[in-house]
Formats: structure tokens, C-alpha cells, sequence
């Protein structure tokens, strides 16, 4: 559908870890000129198969090192969309008062974020999903970040749920398919030229 509305889109798979190289080569492939327009993520490593620091690294500080190098080559009008969770909500509200509030904070910069999560990891080594909710809340540093370095650029950065969906993470109980697990990022990926909403925000359904 995507070719057919006159958009040539092109699949890089980043293998989290060696990202750099591989970032390099998708970019600078003959399909693209250095710079992308769309960039749609969401790797995920579960609790259940792996373990409390190696899903932390895929979910949290490796998928924020991509974002590090990613993020400055979007092009103008661009949008990038982060493939959360509703869980991480959950997740936010199990926190102490005092770290919802910052979390929840419009001043919460992106290397405190990772100096809690840093801590987070330190201490505890049985706690579940709350990288989830950090990477939430690294995307709303991140929009924020780009309304005040890049005012003039109009790029639009959300998060989002993709509700429940048949993958290797849900399993085929789940009650959406792929294709409809692929509304909400699809609709926040190709908002239209022009738009100034929604910007930091997470976009469920
Ligand atoms: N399915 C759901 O019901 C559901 C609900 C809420 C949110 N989500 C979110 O949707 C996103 C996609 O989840 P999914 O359902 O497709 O899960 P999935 O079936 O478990 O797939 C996870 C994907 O992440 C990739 N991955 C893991 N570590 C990686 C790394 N270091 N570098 C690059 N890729 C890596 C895996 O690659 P390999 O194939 O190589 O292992 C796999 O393709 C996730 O962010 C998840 O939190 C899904």
C-alpha cells in the first residue's frame, strides 16, 4: 500500500549493538541520500526468555543509542514513531510518588532519565517492564528536544500502543492481526505535511 501511494519505503533491519555500521549502510544505500523521513522502532526482549539485563539493554539503552544516531538524520517534515506500550503507563503508576513525578516532569532531561534507569538496574534486578515506561518517557524528552533544537523542521515524534496482536510476543490468542496491529503506527508515520499534532504524546488505538 505504501509503493502504491507513491512511497518507496525502505526496510532496515538494525540489529541493536552493532547499530552504527549498519545505520551507515541504510542510510547511504542507494535508496536513500543520507537522510530518512520516517523512522518506526520498536525491538522488544521478553522477561520471559531473556534475561533482566539483557532485555533492559534491547529495550531501553540500546534502542536509545539507535535514536541517538538515527534521530539527527531526519529529514524535515519527517516523523518518527515509537512502538511502545500501554504497559508502560501501568508500569509508571506502580512507581514511587517521587519518581512519577519525575518521570511525569516537563524538565526531565534525557541523561537523568538514564542515570534512573542506570540505578534502576543497580539495585534491582527483579523488577519487570519498567523500561517499558522509560522509553515512553524518553520519547517525550525527545519531541521536546526537537520543538526547541529543530523549531522550524516540523517533525512529529509519538509513542504509541499497538493494542494486543499476534506476534512471537503476544502469541495467537491475541485478538488483532499484524496488519491491524499496524494501524496506529501506520497513522502516526504518514501524518500529513503540514500537521503540528500530536507531538510527545502516546497514541493508543
Ligand atoms: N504484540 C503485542 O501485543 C504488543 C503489545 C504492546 C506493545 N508491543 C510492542 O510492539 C513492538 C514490537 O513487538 P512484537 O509484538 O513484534 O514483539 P516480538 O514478536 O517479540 O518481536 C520483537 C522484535 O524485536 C527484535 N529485537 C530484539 N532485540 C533486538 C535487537 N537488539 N536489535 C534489533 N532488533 C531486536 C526481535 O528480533 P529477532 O526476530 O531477531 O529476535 C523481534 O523482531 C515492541 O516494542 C513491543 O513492546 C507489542
Amino acid at each position: 500500500p505504501l509503493s502504491g501511494g507513491g512511497l518507496g519505503p525502505l526496510l532496515c533491519e538494525l540489529q541493536f549493538g552493532s547499530l552504527l555500521v549498519r545505520t551507515q549502510t541504510c542510510l547511504h544505500s542507494d535508496r536513500l541520500d543520507g537522510a530518512a523521513d520516517f523512522l518506526v522502532y520498536g525491538s522488544f526482549r521478553s522477561f520471559r526468555d531473556f534475561s533482566f539485563v539483557i532485555c533492559c539493554k534491547t529495550n531501553f539503552f540500546s534502542t536509545r543509542d539507535m535514536l541517538t544516531h538515527f534521530l539527527p538524520l531526519i529529514k524535515a517534515g519527517g516523523r518518527v514513531v515509537n512502538v511502545s506500550s500501554f504497559v508502560s503507563f501501568r508500569t509508571l503508576n506502580n512507581c514511587s510518588p517521587a519518581l512519577q513525578q519525575r518521570f511525569r516532569s516537563e524538565d526531565i532531561t534525557e541523561d537523568e532519565l538514564v542515570r534512573l534507569m542506570q540505578r534502576f538496574v543497580a539495585e534491582t534486578q527483579k523488577g519487570k517492564h519498567k523500561e517499558d515506561g522509560c522509553l515512553t518517557t524518553l520519547s517525550m524528552i525527545q519531541a521536546r528536544s526537537l520543538s526547541k533544537e529543530r523549531p522550524n523542521d516540523g517533525i512529529l515524534l509519538n509513542a504509541c500502543c499497538p493494542g494486543w496482536v499476534r506476534t512471537d510476543m503476544a502469541g495467537d490468542k491475541a485478538p488483532k492481526s499484524p496488519d491491524e496491529g499496524a494501524i496506529t503506527p501506520v497513522y502516526l508515520a504518514l501524518l500529513p505535511p503540514g500537521a503540528t499534532e500530536p507531538h510527545g504524546k502516546f497514541v493508543s488505538d
